[in-house]
């Protein structure tokens, strides 16, 4: 069976499910091929912590509702260093812009909402996912399901199958090139139903580093540091808690508000860029070029990142007959996006305020006159990474 799309996205994770609904907010077609089944992507507990630029792109493209009633915005996070007291960095003070604790699930289920209703078409549990002819102005994909050999035929496709996708691995090894460091050790994290300590809170300790982070007022998450060859049923829920107390200040243990835990895994911590970003006709985006260590909180926002300046391209190319043929050329914005300068050409016009699509003004809730007003360059104001 063939079918046909205008961008092919290889993963339904949140870079792939966001870039389809932005392009689709442009009246770009694209197709979604995740390897998983919905339930199993809606399953992964992963990022919580969101960035001003993630939350402001959010609400831009009408996502924003649900994380404004259930999000949990924050000023900043504090620090305990090991028998001093808990020193908070007031970001929203200093920067003047503030954080939003709002779980990587919530914004998947909210994606996969919106693509429902729009009408997207997302292919789960798509086996033995193939790229072809990326260098060539007609590249395809091929998959199974159910059995059954299929293809789309494309003029883009957007790798977002993350680290361990099949994307980058078609880039060939004589133009990939990869930096990569591993850490010798991971973080034990753990989700429970109970009440999190008010701020986030980054624990140094000489019994290994702690994290007290949320993901609403009903749900917390706590990290420690382990060693990789750490078991998960070496540590039953009493263990982990009396652990983490143990790292954090004695006024911070008081508060702690402990439960059974609803899910608990290991994170091991990497560091990883690829480049280039692009070749021929793929573009990568998201964990698929580049992981970092959660801590920092940054993958997701990053792979949000990704996601708006692709986005942008990919439309930008469609408008332009001219560039539409040829492929886009990627503005990346190097504070952000870890890669070569190299890779990065931007065009004279790339910087000129470009006209919101009525399209996107209206799906995105902003109507009327202020869909003129709203130029591409009041979206990078706010969309700041
Ligand atoms: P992924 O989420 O990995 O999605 C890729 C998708 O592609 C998956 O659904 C996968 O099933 C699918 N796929 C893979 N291979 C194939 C294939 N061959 N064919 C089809 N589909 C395929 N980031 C933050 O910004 N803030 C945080 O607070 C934060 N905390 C984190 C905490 C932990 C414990 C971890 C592990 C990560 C954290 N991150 C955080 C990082 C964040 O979760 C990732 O950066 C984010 O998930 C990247 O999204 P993505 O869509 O690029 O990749
Ligand atoms: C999470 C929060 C953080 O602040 C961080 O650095 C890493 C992960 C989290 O909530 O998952």
């Amino acid at each position: 069976m063939i079918t046909r799309t205008q961008v092919a996205i290889i993963g339904g994770g949140p870079a792939g499910l966001l870039l389809s609904h932005m392009l689709d907010l442009d009246g770009i077609d694209t197709v979604v091929l995740e390897r998983q089944s919905r339930a199993h992507v809606l399953r992964r507990i992963r990022a919580g912590v969101l960035e001003a630029g993630t939350i402001d792109l959010l609400r831009a493209a009408g996502l924003g509702e649900r994380m404004d009633r259930e999000g949990h915005p924050h000023d900043g996070s504090a620090i305990a260093w090991e028998g001093r007291p808990r020193f908070f960095i007031d970001t929203k003070k200093f920067t003047g812009k503030a954080m939003m604790a709002y779980g990587q699930t919530a914004i998947t289920e909210d994606l996969y909402a919106a693509r429902d209703r729009a009408g997207g078409e997302i292919i789960d549990e798509a086996v033995n996912v193939e790229l072809h002819e990326l260098t060539s102005a007609r590249p395809y994909v091929t998959y199974e399901k159910e059995g059954q050999s299929r293809r789309i035929d494309c003029d883009y496709i957007a790798g977002c199958d993350g680290y361990h996708g099949v994307s980058r691995q078609s880039i060939p090894a004589s133009v990939l090139r990869t930096y990569e460091k591993g850490y010798p050790f991971g973080w034990l994290g753990i989700m429970s139903q109970t009440p999190p300590f008010p701020d986030l809170c980054y624990c140094y300790h000489s019994r290994g580093f702690a994290l007290a982070s949320m993901r609403s007022p009903m749900l917390s998450r706590y990290y420690i540091q382990c060693e990789l060859d750490t078991r998960l049923e070496d540590w039953p829920d009493e263990r982990f808690w009396q652990e983490f107390k143990a790292r954090c200040p004695q006024e911070m243990a008081a508060k702690i508000v402990t439960g059974p835990s609803i899910e608990k895994s290991i994170a091991p911590l990497r560091s990883f860029v690829a480049e280039p970003m692009r070749y021929g006709r793929l573009f990568l985006a998201g964990d698929a070029a580049h992981i970092v260590p959660p801590t920092g909180a940054k993958g997701l926002n990053l792979a949000v990142s990704d996601v708006f300046y692709l986005s942008r391209a990919l439309a930008q190319a469609y408008k332009t007959p001219r560039l539409g043929r040829r492929a886009p050329v990627v503005v990346v914005d190097h504070a952000a996006a870890p890669v070569s300068r190299r890779d990065a050409v931007r065009p004279a016009r790339a910087r000129e305020p470009i006209r919101l699509s009525a399209r996107f003004g209206a799906r995105a809730g902003v109507t009327g006159r202020a869909i003129c007003r709203l130029a591409f360059r009041d979206v990078i104001e706010t969309a700041h990474f």
